[in-house]
């Protein structure tokens, strides 16, 4: 679980507004802005579908389905500044009546049954311990409506820790995250009653989001320090070099998976 300290670290508002600068403002994880209309795909939301955005960071892609689509938008998000940050632009783009963001700890949510078409975890739920999944996936089955969809995307553990480094598990630590194996996450799901629909391993894709990003941030370098730090800009570019490299090694592993509340019950 994330403790204060690591929120405090991690959700710092320098390292905020530098990885903005990577994946667009209000987009904290892989893919970024870049994936919004994929995501509203995979969610299958309509205009005036109720979505539930956990974790919910600094609201980008809570913004996306408002305005690309029409939906109501739920954002629950653990760091208060972030909330703060997201409510903030929310006034900006005159989006409070579809966009409402709740400063929360995911594991103590409480909504009526079937109150929402869809569910995002987004980058998030990797910061729960392993046995807060399994109760999280049986909240977000009641919550959803049946036939709904749960669209969870994330760092996972690999089954087999051989290749994994003392410098990964450390940065694993210092994030303050716990991530889950393909074979626990399927026995959450099927536990909870939901139904896997589509589970993928975006090793490539995340490298090639790395490429991307970096090269992105190589062209516009002299734009970017005009906010963010020299010592910030380069610390989270030779990071984020890091991390490909990881992923190429397939020590950090992300993945993505789409499941569903059945529209019938057993
Ligand atoms: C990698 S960020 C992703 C943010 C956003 N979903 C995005 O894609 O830009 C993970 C988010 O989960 C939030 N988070 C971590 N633990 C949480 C908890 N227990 N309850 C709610 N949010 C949490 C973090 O504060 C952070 O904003």
């Amino acid at each position: 679980m994330m403790s204060r300290l690591v929120e405090a670290a991690t959700y710092a508002p320098e390292w905020v507004r530098c990885v903005e600068k990577f994946y667009g403002v209000g987009f904290l994880s892989a893919g970024g802005e870049r994936i919004c209309q994929d995501l509203v795909e995979r969610l299958a939301v309509k205009e005036g579908d109720s979505v539930l955005d956990v974790g919910s960071g600094s609201g980008g892609m809570a913004f996306c389905l408002a305005e690309n689509v029409g939906a109501t938008v739920t954002g629950v998000e653990y760091s208060g500044s972030l909330v703060t940050l997201a409510r903030h632009r929310s006034e900006m783009k005159s989006l409070t009546d579809k966009v409402t963001f709740m400063e929360r700890d995911m594991r103590k949510l409480d909504f009526e049954p079937q109150s929402f078409d869809a569910i995002l975890f987004w980058g998030s739920l990797v910061h729960v311990n392993a046995e807060d999944c399994l109760p999280m996936f049986r909240k977000a089955y009641d919550w959803l409506k049946p036939g709904g969809k749960l669209v969870k995307q994330g760092l996972m553990r690999s089954e087999s820790d051989g290749t994994v480094t003392q410098k990964f598990k450390d940065y694993i630590t210092r994030m303050g995250y716990n991530p889950i194996t393909y074979s626990e996450c399927i026995q959450f799901l099927s536990s909870s009653g939901l139904q896997l629909l589509e589970f993928e391993n975006r090793r490539d894709f995340y490298i090639q989001d790395c490429a991307d990003t970096l090269d992105k941030v190589k062209k516009n370098w002299d734009e970017i320090i005009k906010d963010v730090s020299k010592e910030t800009l380069e610390k989270t570019v030779s990071f984020w070099e890091e991390k490909r490299r990881w992923a190429e090694d397939g020590v950090l592993y992300v993945c993505l998976l789409v499941a569903q509340r059945p529209l019938q019950e057993d």
